[in-house]
């Protein structure tokens, strides 16, 4: 059985905690079990159309529920800057002055691009679930999004956009709108925006 070491970050759903053995890897539990059921569709769907492919660069790596000393939980890569610090949320990134704007929008534009050419689903784009890897010292990074992809739920639409890529893609490009639409209104109202 897996021991956990110190908690890292919290949402509404999960507790994030750092393998006790392992600093590359974070373990997720979901506070309520029965949320168990999202953790399990996220690493299905990072395993089916994620993992392999350019976009892969944008999401933590998953491998799959544990047993751990607070019952199961998700093991996943612990997201991490160049120098070993873990990765800051893209509002702490933007405050602290860490990137700039231009440079996140620029990034931002790429991002999507790719995420609706492979048709893959993000439905929770808030700020909180964006990790800025910065990739060296010179200011290079990666945004991650370390929660809320794949489907929300997994009904007959669900299966066909999963079965057929230009499903996935219409689909894609119609959450990515919304997405966008949300994220700049989370962060006029947070002040992430300069
Ligand atoms: N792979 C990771 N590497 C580093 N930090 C992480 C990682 N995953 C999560 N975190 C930290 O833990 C916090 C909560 O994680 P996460 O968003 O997965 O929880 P959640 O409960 O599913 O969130 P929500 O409230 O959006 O449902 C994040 O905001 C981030 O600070
Ligand atoms: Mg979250």
């Amino acid at each position: 059985m897996i021991e956990l070491s110190k908690m890292i970050g919290q949402g509404e759903l999960r507790e994030v905690y750092l393998h006790a053995e392992d600093k590359t890897l974070v373990i997720k539990i979901d506070m309520d079990p029965r949320s168990a059921v999202y953790s399990l569709r996220e690493h299905s769907y990072f395993s089916s159309f994620i993992a392999g492919r350019a976009i892969a660069t944008h999401f933590p790596k998953i491998f799959g529920m544990v047993e751990t000393t607070r019952g199961p939980g998700l093991l996943e890569e612990c997201i991490r800057d160049h120098d070993g610090t873990i990765s800051r949320t893209l509002v702490e990134s933007l405050r602290s002055g860490l990137i700039d704007y231009e440079a996140f929008e620029s990034a931002l534009d790429r991002l999507v691009r790719l995420a609706v050419r492979d048709g893959i689903m993000v439905r929770d784009f808030s700020p909180t679930n964006i990790l800025i890897r910065r990739k060296d010292e010179d200011g290079a990074f990666d945004i991650v999004i370390i929660d809320g992809f794949g489907p929300e739920r997994m009904n007959l639409k669900t299966r066909l956009r999963l079965a057929f890529t230009f499903l996935a893609r219409q689909h894609s490009r119609k959450l990515w709108k919304q997405n966008l639409v949300f994220l700049h209104e989370k962060l006029s109202q947070v002040g992430g925006r300069r």
